[in-house]
């Protein structure tokens, strides 16, 4: 595989990011969306997400073939030291090492911003999203039991956070 590159998603790559996201939406667990992204709603996200909320890609052969962001954890003012991250990769191109990079450049962008802390709820059951958190040095939190339902299933989401 020639090596990937990461850089900051621009508006253009809205319908790479809404296949990825999208699949895992019709296909998985790993988010408790029920309905596809259109693709005025991924312009939209992309547009939310510039500065200290960034979102970049992972970049094969002129393919974007995964993303990451950051993201407010919750709109009281209090809490906008710590930002939650996203992280998805294309299925095809998963487990080759790409996920460390994004995650590697997300937490960098989270540093230079000056966060303090990094929340990730990691639905369902998902041992690959867990190992590329632990892998980066985030610790369990908790594991919130039953809280989503999705294809006739109860999720619990497993929240893990990273300290800067
Ligand atoms: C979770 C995800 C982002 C990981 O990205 P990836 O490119 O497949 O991961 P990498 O190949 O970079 O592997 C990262 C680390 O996790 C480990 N890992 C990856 N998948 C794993 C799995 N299924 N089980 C155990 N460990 C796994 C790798 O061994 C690697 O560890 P190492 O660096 O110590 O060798 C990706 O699989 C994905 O997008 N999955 C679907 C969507 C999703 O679940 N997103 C997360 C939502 S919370």
């Amino acid at each position: 595989m020639t090596e990937p590159t990461i850089r900051d998603a621009t508006e253009a790559d809205a319908g790479s990011l809404l296949a990825i996201y999208n699949h895992e939406v019709l296909t998985g667990t790993a988010t408790l969306d029920l309905e596809p992204r259109t693709l005025e709603g991924q312009i939209e996200w992309i547009r939310r997400h510039q500065g200290a909320n960034p979102v970049v890609v992972a970049v094969v052969e002129d393919q974007v073939v995964g993303f990451a962001s950051l993201s407010p954890f919750k709109e009281r003012a209090a809490y906008r030291t710590t930002v939650e991250n996203s992280i998805y990769v294309a299925a095809g191109a998963q487990g080759q090492g790409i996920g460390n990079l994004l995650m590697t450049e997300i937490l960098a962008r989270a540093r230079s911003h000056g966060f303090h802390s990094v929340i990730a709820r990691i639905a369902g059951d998902n041992p690959g999203s867990i190992a590329v958190h632990l892998r980066h040095g985030y610790e369990l939190v908790g594991v919130e039991r039953e809280v989503g339902r999705k294809f006739g299933q109860w999720l619990d989401v497993t929240e893990l956070q990273l300290l800067l």
